[in-house]
């Protein structure tokens, strides 16, 4: 179990146009959320300034990827550095959708969030098995591979929050039960306890993502290793999104 501060992540993915997200800001200020839990959305880069310059500061954000080196000649790329500079906390890294769509092996995210951490960013790293990996039975094995990977590059965990997203329960409607991500959550903290120890391991905040709603997440809420939550499409939703924000255990 944790004893860490709730997380709510919202990953907007590659949506929006300058007006829904000017209308998403808006109704996002409107609503409250708990003082005592971090609230972190995620707008594609090209909104990702103008999000920051507009929301009210209840929420932070974050980029939804970045490179692995410095500044240079990466062209299309945009480095942890210029975040930094721009001010932006927060990055996501390895999530599902890169690691398939853009081939992003275990060992280039672990240096890339390696690499954010080292500049300053703080980083919710993503973990996750396909359905065929879980039905093969290579679940706890994929899962401690993709940790095993961060650990040489992570020096300070207390700028990590671990994300776990099975990625059949991506934008699938089918959210894991609230015993699947536990029994998860409960492995993945005892992967992060045998490096690290039982104190930081307790304090590395673990949240679930995968068809959360505010139909689900009050449920999936008080599972003990479950310390919040990373939501794709009902990020887009400010009502939906609210509710899960104060769904807090
Ligand atoms: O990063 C969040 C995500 O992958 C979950 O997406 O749409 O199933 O909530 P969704």
């Amino acid at each position: 179990a944790s004893n860490a501060r709730f997380f709510v992540g919202g990953n907007w993915k590659c949506n929006g146009t300058h007006a829904s997200v000017e209308k998403l800001v808006q109704e996002l200020n409107a609503g409250s959320v708990p003082s005592d839990i971090d609230v972190v959305v995620a707008p594609p880069f090209i909104f990702l300034d103008m999000v920051r310059l507009s929301l009210k500061n209840e929420y932070q954000v974050a980029a939804q990827n970045c490179w692995v080196k410095s500044d240079g000649a990466f062209t299309g790329e945009i480095s942890a550095e210029m975040l930094m500079d721009t001010l932006v906390p927060w990055v996501i890294t390895g999530h599902s959708e890169r690691r398939s769509l853009c081939g992003e092996s275990s060992k280039f995210v672990g240096e890339k969030t390696g690499h954010a951490l080292d500049v300053g960013l703080k980083v919710i790293a993503c973990v996750g098995e396909t359905l065929d990996q879980r039905n093969s039975g290579s679940l706890w094995y994929t899962l401690d591979s993709q940790m095993q990977a961060l650990f040489p590059n992570v020096k300070d965990w207390s700028r990590v929050v671990i994300a776990y997203e099975p990625v059949w329960a991506i934008g699938t409607g089918q959210v894991a039960t609230p015993e699947q991500a536990q029994e998860v959550h409960a492995y993945l903290r005892t992967v992060l306890a045998n490096k690290l120890g039982e104190e930081t391991a307790a304090s590395v905040r673990i949240i679930y993502g995968g068809s959360v709603n505010d139909g689900n997440c009050n449920e999936l809420a008080t599972m003990p290793d479950i310390d919040g939550f990373l939501v794709g499409g009902a990020s887009l939703k400010a009502p939906s999104f609210l509710q899960i924000c104060n769904s807090v255990a």
